[in-house]
């Protein structure tokens, strides 16, 4: 089967999320089930900067009054399609913000030039290749089913996966004329959202399947309040609606042989990890006082609980705890945690920013991974601590429920418990779970059993990529109904 995924980022290429990870890793996962999947993405400059001799497979003279052409490249394991479209893509910000983070302007039309194009290519574009389905990733790519009902490709299945029901891509009514779409598709039933256009709401209304990224998540959405106002939508397509949870890229995140952390480590060999604890204390300038690390690695914004981790850094410095922190996002949370570290030098440290390399390093060397988000889809960094036996801490929604099992009194007796989960996501919760870690790190027994767990829980992509792999053949081969 051949299978044209299209997204706005992929890992190793471009990436300011998991959605990167997850484009990433799941081509390779579905080669092993005989599935082709080709990555078709923008061409950033980082992008371009890391192709090497790509083949121009399409040329566009007016791609909404641009030239552009797709360029085939092999990245790894996996086959990319890079739209390179210069005056759309190739400035100095990031994806989708410039230097300052500001959203360009023209994202509109950014994202509908990467939708046109892949249901140009669903239609037959590239020579040799036309896809049996199209499987697309948030709401850059809401279009592309869109854009696909319209022309020769709208028999061709397409799925859509939300990895962020709060990201929906609404732009005023303004842009619909640019969008090169019939007036009928700007309507309650299309992608008209309460007198705009929403990218998101005209995917989820043309796609043969929604997925999203953890079943707890898509249980979530269809409650007002996760629903980000699509929730009455999301109910409608209940019948078609699928949460498949994420795994991750067991190469690149192996502790065993992980190229970008000083001491590698399997579960019988743990006690290395104190090596990269040491350079993890040392990176952050962290005392050696006894007591837990917690790690944070994350966007700081208010979907993290980032607000809630600012608030309680000091209980968990007077409860015995470390916290080393590395994230950027919202300067007032950047500023908050600044003056924690601060307030606590020794035990609190931060490193603002983004930076890959350390974020291994602190998965390898942390103690416990601190996650209160108040939503998470699936959320990727509890599953690389996992791997890594770096405790997860979590609040109990979305992916981090359904990845996560907590170390209540049975699932310890039971040799089951990986994690600790809290409810609600409120200072008073976390204090609690901060609480309960920091019980379970001064018993070593009970410490190593938890790490052990974690790091023989499956992780991987296998069991989620089948499932992709059965709702792609469903959709590709749709039973015939029973008389
Ligand atoms: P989200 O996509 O909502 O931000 P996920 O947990 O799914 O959350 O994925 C986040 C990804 O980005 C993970 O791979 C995580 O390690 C990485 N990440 C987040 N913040 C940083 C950072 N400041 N530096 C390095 N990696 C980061
Ligand atoms: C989004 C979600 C996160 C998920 C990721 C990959 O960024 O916020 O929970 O893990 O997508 O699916």
């Amino acid at each position: 089967m051949k299978v044209l995924s299209v997204a706005s980022e992929m890992y190793p290429l471009i990436k300011t999320g998991g959605l990167a990870d997850v484009t990433g890793a799941l081509p390779s996962a579905l080669a092993l089930l005989g599935i082709h999947m080709r990555v078709l993405l923008p061409g950033y400059p980082a992008v371009k900067a890391q192709i090497k001799r790509p083949k121009a497979v399409m040329h566009l003279d007016d791609l909404f009054g641009v030239r552009a052409s797709v360029l085939a490249v092999r990245v790894g394991q996996v086959d990319c399609l890079v739209l390179d479209a210069p005056e759309l893509f190739e400035r100095a910000g990031g994806p989708y913000t410039d230097a300052s983070g500001k959203d360009y302007p023209d994202n509109w039309k950014r994202f509908a030039a990467l939708s046109r194009v892949a249901a140009d290519i669903a239609e037959g574009s590239i020579a040799g290749w036309t896809p049996d389905l199209v499987h697309v990733h948030d709401w850059q790519t809401g279009l592309v089913p869109v854009y696909m009902a319209q022309g020769r490709a709208a028999g061709t299945p397409t799925v859509l996966t939300i990895h962020n029901l709060a990201f929906q891509g609404q732009f005023g009514p303004e842009i619909f004329a640019g969008l090169g779409l019939p007036v009928s598709v700007f309507a309650m039933d299309g992608l008209e959202y309460y007198g705009d256009v929403s990218f998101l709401k005209g995917g989820m209304q043309m796609a043969s399947a929604i997925s999203t990224v953890s079943p707890t998540y898509a249980q979530e959405i269809r409650t007002q309040e996760f629903g980000m106002g699509l929730d009455g939508l999301v109910r409608a397509r209940t019948d078609d609606l699928h949460g498949i949870v994420n795994g991750i890229d067991t190469e690149v995140w192996n502790p065993e042989t992980d190229p970008l952390i000083p001491a590698n480590y399997g579960r019988g060999s743990r006690r290395r990890r104190a090596i990269n604890r040491a350079a993890l204390v040392s990176r952050f300038g962290l005392d050696d006082a006894p007591g837990p690390i917690f790690i944070v690695i994350s966007r700081l914004t208010w979907q993290k609980g980032m607000d809630i981790l600012a608030g309680i850094a000091d209980d968990l410095v007077a409860m015995g705890g470390k916290l080393a922190v590395l994230g950027s996002g919202d300067q007032a949370l950047e500023g908050a945690l600044l003056a924690a570290a601060a307030r606590h030098r020794g035990r609190i440290g931060m490193v603002k920013g983004y930076d890959e390399p350390l974020s291994h390093l602190m998965q390898a060397g942390g103690d416990a991974i601190l996650i209160p988000s108040r939503f998470e889809p699936c959320g990727l960094t509890q599953l690389y601590g996992l791997r890594y036996g770096c405790i997860p801490v979590v609040s109990r929604t979305g992916g981090l429920a359904d990845t996560v099992i907590d170390a209540n009194e049975a699932a310890l007796a039971a040799r089951v418990a990986t994690g600790f989960q809290f409810s609600p996501v409120s200072a008073d919760a976390v204090r609690e779970a901060i609480r309960r870690t920091i019980r379970a790190y001064a018993d070593p027994q009970v410490w190593a059993r938890l790490q052990n767990q974690g790091m023989k829980a499956d992780v991987s992509w296998d069991r989620s990529a089948a499932r992709y792999a059965d709702l792609y053949t469903s959709l590709t081969q749709p039973r015939t109904a029973t008389p």
